[in-house]
């Protein structure tokens, strides 16, 4: 059998927790896990979170069918293996019609079932494997589009979060959000999605990425996007070079229709192979003297070094805000037009951030929202105007005023310091 491991759910009746198989089976080098539960609904909930890649369902025949059913239905990629006291034909077809790929007797024989596990797990692996070599010509290359600030804290994980989910509901396509800001990233938190599983598993598979490995690492989302989270352990974030990114980068487009990339604020090996490789590059910044400076140094950056092929899309977060620099000035010092803005919605945002709910999700109809879909819109190719300077739905119409007046002292600064 193969290195992986394989991660499994048995779903017997709650008496029969310490059945000699389960335990057994616990103990064998390439089972990672086995995870115990009683109902069928505490069951699916269970697979839908840990996507194991076998579920042994070890009840009644009606149970046992209803739950491979559901499971088979909602989470196919989990494989259902049944234990039936009866081996009449007609038993066998109902758990085999519902979703079953092997059937064990009762008392369970364990090397039967074992053997049984290990098939079915080769068998798929093998079929993803096949699957995903033959399907490569055949598949499209989603988009890459890279969220990068040269100054932290101006709100590039909030947009790039918000976009992410902005785009799924606008296209209803495959997105994934994958976290590049290698350390202390903080897409999970502010999707309130964790795992042990992280961009980490892919680095260290990145001359075998499979369909598999992709399923295991990348996290499912309510909004039905999936999530690569950065790693756990900060120090990990050294083991990921460019030749990794760049197999899963390759491993994640073939796979969907966007691919959203959250950054830190570093030009490292990481952020440069983003910039090159991407598509649509949103470089965020704020109506503020050091994030403004900053930005202008790194805009001047890239183009000088010619490091990005595709669309550079200037987004100015937190505008119009109180005190803000104005707009007019804002893109005379940068020598770039703003493309978009987002406005300063302290309470809303905040209060979404700190729930683990994006804003687009929690308040569709804000401002805040209604620029992030239009944003959204933008990536996906709809020609839109993105600058908003007043909340067209007439609410905090009163930020109107910001935009021309701005912070003037501020301007002044920042014009003298470069
Ligand atoms: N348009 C906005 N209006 C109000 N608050 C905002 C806005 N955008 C972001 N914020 C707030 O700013 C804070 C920083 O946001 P975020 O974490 O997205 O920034 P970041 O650039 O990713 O920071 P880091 O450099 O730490 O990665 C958060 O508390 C968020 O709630
Ligand atoms: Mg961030």
């Amino acid at each position: 059998m193969t290195t992986r491991s394989i991660r499994v759910v048995a779903l017997t009746s709650p008496d029969q927790f310490d059945q000699e198989w389960i335990n057994r089976l616990a103990r064998e080098a390439d089972i990672e896990s086995v995870e115990r539960v009683g109902g069928i609904a505490a069951g699916v909930t269970l697979v839908q979170q840990i996507r194991p890649d076998v579920v042994i369902v070890d009840r009644d025949v009606d149970v046992a069918e209803t739950a491979i059913r559901q499971i088979f239905t909602e989470i196919p990629s989990a494989l259902c293996i049944a234990i039936a006291s009866s081996s009449d034909v007609a038993t066998l077809r109902r758990l085999v019609t519902a979703g079953a790929r092997d059937v064990i007797g009762r008392p369970v024989n364990y090397s039967d079932l074992v053997s049984s596990v290990r098939a079915v797990v080769t068998a798929e692996r093998g079929r993803a494997t096949y699957a995903s070599v033959n399907g490569d010509a055949a598949r499209r290359r989603g988009r890459l589009v890279a969220v990068v600030a040269p100054k932290g804290g101006v709100g590039t994980t909030t947009i790039a979060t918000n976009l992410a989910v902005a785009l799924r509901q606008i296209t209803n396509t495959h997105v994934v959000l994958a976290d590049m800001g290698l350390q202390f990233g903080d897409v999970g938190v502010q999707l309130n999605v964790w795992s042990r599983h992280t961009i980490r598993d892919l680095a260290e598979h990145a001359d075998d990425l499979d369909d598999a490995l992709f399923e295991k690492v990348l996290q499912p989302h309510s909004s039905g996007i999936k999530v690569l989270l950065a790693p756990n352990e900060p120090e990990a974030a050294g083991e990921i070079g460019s030749r990794q990114l760049d197999a899963l980068l390759n491993g994640l487009l073939e796979r969907h229709t966007y691919v959203v990339c959250d950054t830190w604020s570093f030009l490292d090996e990481v952020t440069e192979t983003l910039l090159q490789q991407a598509d649509e590059v949103l470089v965020v910044t704020t109506p503020e003297v050091p994030a403004l400076r900053n930005t202008k140094g790194f805009l001047e950056y890239v183009s000088q070094n010619a490091m990005t092929s595709g669309r550079v899309t200037l987004v100015l977060n937190r505008f119009p805000s109180v005190n803000g620099i104005a707009l007019q000035d804002v893109q005379k010092h940068l020598r770039y037009p703003v493309s978009a803005n987002i406005p300063s919605e302290g309470q809303s945002i905040t209060h979404s951030v700190n729930r683990g709910v994006p804003i687009v999700m929690a308040q569709p109809h804000s401002w805040a929202s209604q620029s992030l879909l239009r944003l959204a819109a933008y990536v996906s190719g709809d020609s839109v105007s993105m600058i908003s300077l007043e909340n067209s739905r007439g609410k905090g119409d009163g930020k109107k005023a910001h935009q021309g007046g701005g912070e003037r002292r501020g301007f002044l600064k920042l014009m003298r310091g470069t």
